[in-house]
């Protein structure tokens, strides 16, 4: 009891500094959000993006989705030497939208959304359209990431942007080769 006290009575004391400082006081959101929630959200054929979002999510602290397709990519599906194969097929018409299965809970708590993705022919797979139009993601953060075989963003962000374009985007991020300090650094500096 006269501890409660003594701690009401410090609390109290702390306010009234802070309040006079002009300082604002942290609240319990504060220390577990930093004020924001975070979402890391991918799309993985093989594997290898899954493994950078997950250590994305680790290192930032962030909720991690997977985006799921409602008809998996079979081997054959991800021929890209197979002109008719359906990655091929897909990344061949802009316009074309594969259905995902899956929805992330509550996209309203996010301020900031980093979402990973496998570059095919040069940019993110179409997939990753039909995420971005799932959501209203005015006013938010996104931030893409991606493994590739050693591609470049090429033009990503050109195709990306119409699907969410009252986001805030951030230039995509090369996850080839990103160990745990240098995700932490580029984290720092965003
Ligand atoms: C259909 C298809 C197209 C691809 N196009 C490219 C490309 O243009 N440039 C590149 O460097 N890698 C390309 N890749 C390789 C993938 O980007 C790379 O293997 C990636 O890390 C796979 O990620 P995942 O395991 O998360 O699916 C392509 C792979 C597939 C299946």
């Amino acid at each position: 009891m006269r501890i409660n006290r003594l701690l009401s009575t410090l609390m109290v004391a702390c306010l009234a500094l802070s309040a006079m400082a002009g300082v604002h006081v942290l609240n319990n959101d504060d220390v577990m959000n930093n004020n924001t929630k975070t979402l890391v959200a991918y799309f993985s054929a093989t594997g290898t993006t899954m493994e950078a979002a997950t250590r994305l999510a680790q290192v930032a602290g962030a909720d991690l989705h997977e985006i799921v397709p409602e008809k998996p990519y079979t081997p054959a599906d991800l021929n890209w030497q197979d002109k008719s194969s359906r990655s091929s097929v897909e990344m061949a018409d802009k316009s074309s939208r594969p259905a995902i299965a899956n929805r992330v809970e509550n996209m309203a708590q996010y301020d900031t959304v980093f979402v990973g993705f496998p570059i095919w022919w040069y940019i993110a797979p179409t997939i990753i359209n039909t995420f971005l139009e799932q959501y209203d993601l005015a006013g938010k953060t996104v931030i893409p990431f991606f493994t590739s075989g050693g591609s470049g963003a090429g033009e990503t962000l050109k195709y990306l942007r119409p699907s969410a374009p009252d986001a805030n985007w951030v230039a995509p991020k090369n996850f080839n080769y990103m160990n745990d300090a240098e995700i932490k650094s580029w984290l720092e500096s965003l």
